[in-house]
């Protein structure tokens, strides 16, 4: 596994994750899930992203199951809905998170979106407080502009934001033009999702390329080169920086197997070229968006 330095911290985390959106919505999915996750975690993949919305707190319970005797083992990251926002709201998300994540700290605890109810001092004063109280090692952020990110920084003073999770893949590099450069700039760990870009499909934007188009004939034409999948250029590119994680999401014990070997595709500067040029650096940045 290739680990990546978390923020400005001493803590290395795997560059590749596992997601867990649409995670614990159905009884039937369950066996299957957490086998996933303990093969993941069996494979090296052993930093687990959920959040306390996905599948109604169904996804956490579903981790929690998954790394109970394995936990120290994990770098576990969960995320406090914006409607938890206030300051109150945080502390008593946080305790439900880690009961059904049945463990008794979470390693990062991060904003899922910015809120339009509750300004980012009094939730940034939440992190503090679980930061000394233990509850949680780490604070993050998601899908925040520089802007966002500074004034969270503001507010937690010496404790340092760590990471930005933001959507990041090949139809999505929005991220490009701002944010990962303040990032870098401020030693912030981004943290990239939807790598085939899953979610944002479902949500009506581009998602990964559809076969019979000519983005995905030229990644065909790529991936055949190293006898590798289409997913795996697009995880090896996703993880180009330094700054970079990524937490692309697989139940299919196949695709983690093909995910994992992203790690070993080397592509030549030519093939690099080529994808800059089918898929260019999009021209917008992520604009404030809360919920
Ligand atoms: N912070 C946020 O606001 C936010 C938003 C969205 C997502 N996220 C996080 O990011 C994670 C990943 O994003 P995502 O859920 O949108 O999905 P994604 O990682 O972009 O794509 C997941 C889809 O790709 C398939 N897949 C995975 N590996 C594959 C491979 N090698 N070959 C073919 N298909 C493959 C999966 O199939 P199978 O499952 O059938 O294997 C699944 O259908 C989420 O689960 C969540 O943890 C965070």
């Amino acid at each position: 596994m290739l680990y990546r330095r978390l923020g400005n911290t001493m803590e290395r985390i795997p560059a590749i994750g596992q997601g867990t959106w649409k995670f614990g919505e159905s009884k039937l999915n369950e066996k299957q899930e957490i086998e996933a996750l303990r093969f993941g975690l069996t494979n090296g993949l052993k930093l687990i992203d959920t959040a306390e919305e996905y599948g109604n707190g169904g996804a956490e319970k579903i981790v929690g199951q998954a790394i109970q005797d394995v936990r120290k083992e994990v770098f576990l990251v969960t995320k406090v809905s914006a409607k938890n926002c206030s300051f109150n709201g945080v502390l008593r998300a946080a305790e439900a998170s880690l009961k059904r994540l049945k463990t008794n700290q979470i390693d990062l605890y991060l904003q899922h979106w910015p809120s339009e109810q509750y300004e980012i001092s009094e939730t940034m004063g939440a992190m503090v407080e679980l930061v000394k109280l233990g509850l949680i090692k780490y604070v993050g952020v998601s899908n925040f502009t520089p802007d966002l990110m500074k004034e969270a920084q503001q507010c937690l003073g010496s404790i340092p934001l760590v990471c930005n999770q933001v959507a990041y893949h090949l139809n999505d590099r929005r991220i490009e033009n701002d944010i990962l450069p303040y990032c870098k700039e401020n030693n912030i760990t981004v943290m990239g999702y939807s790598p085939f870009g899953y979610a944002p499909k479902i949500f009506g934007m581009d998602g990964f390329p559809e076969v019979g188009t000519k983005e995905r004939d030229v990644l065909n034409i790529i991936a055949n080169k190293y006898n590798a999948s289409v997913y795996q250029v697009a995880l090896h590119w996703v993880l180009k920086e330094e700054q970079l994680v990524t937490i692309p999401k697989a139940v299919n014990k196949e695709h983690i197997e093909d995910n994992l070997k992203a790690l070993s595709l080397k592509l030549d500067k030519d093939d690099l070229e080529q994808i800059e040029l089918i898929f260019p650096q999009n021209k917008y940045h992520l604009v404030n968006k809360t919920q």
